[in-house]
């Protein structure tokens, strides 16, 4: 296979496999490898059934069953559907998954490694693809931060919420989501996760904080931990870290969830087809349940 990073220094696109038969050992190797040196990867003019991208996804470790149970791929449940069309009145997939900054399952006690997106239908308008995916450099972010910032944060945890992200998808977007029960914020409570991680491929640290569920860094007084998440989410969407996938139909993309954040980009409408199905590829490998 032929990796080629993307000429900005932040993401790459891999070609010549096939990822509906079986892969090698090696290049499963080679794939995970070019996924955190790179952060995101793509893999165009793909041809997956549902089954196959569950089977690919699962090489990389454990897949999450997403707890709303909707969505689903028949028969499938680790196969979520994320789409805007609606078919017999009834939506077949998520129609607003992600759509602003952040790190999937942060607020998860074992956190996502990685997501495995496959494009089976893309919008387009003038020839141009709409509802891009954009990603940013969080092993870039974290170097680049003041020495005295690393020194001083060092050690320290931020404390992450399910309900922030969903919340301000209600308030400030428009989301058609329900208001959380009582039920699902008792099952989802906050959890925390060292503020610089250190990556379990790279062995390098990376600013492990997201604008989507980030509320609070523990160990710091209260406008204190205000000020310093207002000041890391705007360094660590600087231009400078940041790459957009502009999806064609048979893409795969593949991010590094510990590495990078990303935002899917809102920008098409409702009768502008967009289907993807989407593996959740969690981090059990690497990190103990039970320590977590
Ligand atoms: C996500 O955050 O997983 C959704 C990404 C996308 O639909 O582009």
């Amino acid at each position: 296979m032929k990796i080629l990073p993307n000429p900005q220094g932040f993401g790459a696109c891999i070609e010549d496999v096939d990822l509906s038969g079986p892969l090698s050992d090696a290049e499963q190797t080679e794939i995970e490898y070019a996924l955190c040196r790179h952060g995101v990867i793509s893999f165009s003019a793909q041809d997956l059934s549902a089954p196959q991208l569950k089977a690919f996804s699962t090489r990389f470790g454990k897949l999450e069953v997403n707890v709303a149970g909707n969505y689903q791929e028949a028969g499938l449940p680790e196969v979520m559907i994320l789409s805007n069309i609606v078919e017999d009145g009834k939506p077949i997939g998520l129609a607003d998954a992600g759509q602003d900054w952040h790190t999937d399952m942060s607020y998860s006690k074992v956190i996502a490694y990685c997501n495995i997106l496959y494009g089976i239908e893309i919008p387009h308008r003038d020839g141009e693809p709409l509802g891009c995916t954009e990603f940013s450099n969080m092993h870039a972010a974290y170097e680049d931060l003041p020495e005295s910032l690393k020194t001083r944060l060092e050690g320290m945890t931020v404390l992450h919420d399910f309900s922030k992200f969903w919340e301000m998808m209600r308030s400030e977007k428009g989301s058609q989501r329900p208001p959380l029960t009582e039920a699902q914020r008792a099952a989802k409570p906050p959890v925390s996760h060292p503020i610089f991680l250190t990556h379990p491929i790279t062995g390098k640290k990376v600013l492990y904080a997201n604008p989507g569920y980030s509320v609070r860094i523990n160990e710091l007084p209260e406008a204190e931990s205000a000020r310093v998440l207002a000041l890391l989410f705007e360094h660590q969407l600087k231009p400078k870290y940041r790459y957009r996938h502009r999806w064609a139909v048979g893409d795969v993309l593949m991010w590094d969830n510990m590495g990078t954040i990303h935002n899917a980009v809102a920008d098409y409408r409702p009768d502008e087809r967009r289907l993807i199905k989407r593996c959740q590829v969690m981090a059990n490998r690497f990190f103990d349940e039970a320590a977590a």
